[in-house]
């Protein structure tokens, strides 16, 4: 999960060139920096990072830095570290030619710092080399899309870096001045020229991210003609989906009528996605779902690289997955997508990377997809952003409080108090087989139609009705529901 800062600045010596853009709280810990070169105007976006070994000092100290801020505590201690990172950075620059530097320094390259202590701490450039071998020309994606009519061609040069919104993600600015985004994978480049031939593939639907507008080209020591390193999309100001349900303020206002339009437009969008498109979209949680300036849906993200345990159904995961422990099994997985490994070439595959899914058949796809819908609606009615599982808890941690006085457990999935109790249904038909359901019982009925292992009520033959979860029972349960209103 990113977080932002207003600590930003640098200081007001030549020298200092350095920004603090933000944070990744995703291991390996990891601050996004951008460069200003004195006298300059406008440089294009390069995504390079400090990463952190968690076992540092400073990274320690940045882990309780992020949990003051889930506190009232005033000093969050950032200021602290921020000022030593920029110090690192300034002082490195200070012995490089960094305008030359830059030019040739591959894209998402990452600093590392040594040392234990944050008094004695040294910092370097690892340049992504890994990342560029694998860049591919205009002329050999062309060869690859095949029949599939490419964007107009844009120079990174010409984009000016703005603000950087994720790993891979930059607000910029194209030479119209218009805002743009600019997405430039930083790990595995095979994923994002799949996510551009799903784009170019995907007929327009207003709830789904529009076509790039441009491919960006950058010249690449070794190669004949530029590479394709990144592309842009049109920029929606309304945050992600994950951001809305996480701030506060804007959470407790939530109306009903929007959370039911949202939940509507989603399932507009995996019907289209299954429909017009002939496709799949596999990576539905809040982070993978922006709003514009309707305060509409619009779905980002079409790489197909897969989500965390606590977005899939059990069936996609390991078998003997010790439930009490996701991190190090999701961590080492081969099917995590921040961990498939780099060397992969980009070969045009028919139904993207993640094995899960490009094995599956269309049916058992939408089943998959609807566990991740269900979630995505308890999340909604729920205001919550399941980025915590049950299975993250002890009976002892659930007892905790968050700040805003709610106790973990109820801030869990499956904890209902805001959804209705029809939708309660569908979102445990579309996710009975999850560990997370325990053994929860119904609590609003006495009547014997209840699932014997959930509690979960069934209604007014309801299951009959709708033989299982797939995208269009699940548009006919929820506009049922919208109908009975
Ligand atoms: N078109 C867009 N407009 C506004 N914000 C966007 C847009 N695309 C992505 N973002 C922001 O960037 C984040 C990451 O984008 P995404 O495409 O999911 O990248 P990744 O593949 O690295 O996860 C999103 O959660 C959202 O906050
Ligand atoms: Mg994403």
């Amino acid at each position: 999960m990113e977080r932002h800062i207003r600590h930003s600045k640098t200081d007001a010596r030549p020298s200092s060139v350095w920004t603090i853009n933000g944070f990744s709280e995703d291991l390996p810990l990891r601050v996004f920096v951008s460069p200003t070169l004195p006298g300059m105007v406008k440089l294009p976006p390069y995504h390079l990072s400090i990463i952190l070994d968690e076992e540092s000092e400073i990274a320690q100290a940045l882990i309780r830095a992020f949990d003051y801020m889930h506190s009232s505590e005033k000093d969050f201690g950032f200021e602290c570290i921020t000022t030593k990172l920029l110090a690192l950075l300034n002082q490195w620059s200070d012995s490089v030619d960094l305008t030359k530097l830059l030019e040739v320094t591959p894209f998402g390259s990452s600093f590392r710092v040594s040392g234990q202590s944050i008094t004695e701490l040294q910092i370097w450039m690892s340049p992504n080399f890994q990342l560029e071998r694998r860049y591919l020309s205009v002329p050999r994606l062309e060869c690859l899309l095949g029949s599939l009519e490419l964007p107009p061609l844009i120079d990174l040069d010409q984009l000016e870096f703005v603000s950087r919104l994720h790993d891979s993600i930059s607000l910029i600015k194209l030479p119209d001045g218009q805002h743009a985004i600019f997405k430039g994978v930083v790990r595995v480049v095979a994923r994002m020229y799949h996510e551009l031939r799903e784009l170019l593939n995907m007929p327009p639907h207003p709830n789904i991210i529009a076509r790039p507008m441009f491919l960006v080209m950058r010249k690449v020591r070794g190669m004949e003609h530029p590479a394709v390193c990144g592309f842009i999309l049109q920029f929606h100001a309304g945050g992600s989906l994950l951001h809305a349900l996480t701030n506060i303020p804007y959470r407790h206002e939530l109306q009903l009528a929007t959370k039911i339009k949202w939940i509507r437009q989603i399932i507009s969008a995996f019907l289209h996605i299954h429909g017009p498109a002939n496709g799949y979209y596999s990576d539905l949680r809040p982070d993978n779902i922006v709003l514009n300036s309707d305060n509409d849906i619009i779905l980002v993200d079409f790489e197909q690289g897969g989500s965390p345990k606590r977005w899939l159904p059990p069936e996609t995961q390991p078998l003997h997955c010790d439930v009490n422990s996701e991190l190090p099994q999701w961590s080492l997985s081969a099917v995590n997508p921040a961990y498939m490994p780099n060397s992969i070439h980009y070969s045009n595959p028919p139904f993207g990377y993640w094995k899960r899914f490009a094995n599956a058949s269309n049916r058992q796809r939408e089943e998959m997809e609807c566990y991740a819908i269900a979630k995505v609606i308890w999340c909604i009615f729920e205001e919550q952003t399941n980025q915590l599982s049950s299975w993250d808890l002890t009976d002892e941690e659930g007892r905790l409080r968050r700040n805003d006085g709610l106790q973990l457990k109820h801030t869990v999935f499956p904890y209902f108090s805001k959804t209705p109790p029809t939708l309660r249904h569908w979102i445990w038909a579309c996710t009975k087989h999850s560990w997370e359901w325990g053994n929860e019982r119904c609590r609003c009925t006495s009547i014997p139609e209840i699932c014997g292992v959930s509690g979960a009520r069934y209604h007014g033959g309801g299951m009959d009705a709708h033989p299982g979860p797939c995208i269009r029972n699940m548009h006919l349960a929820l506009e049922g529901w919208i109908a009975d209103q």
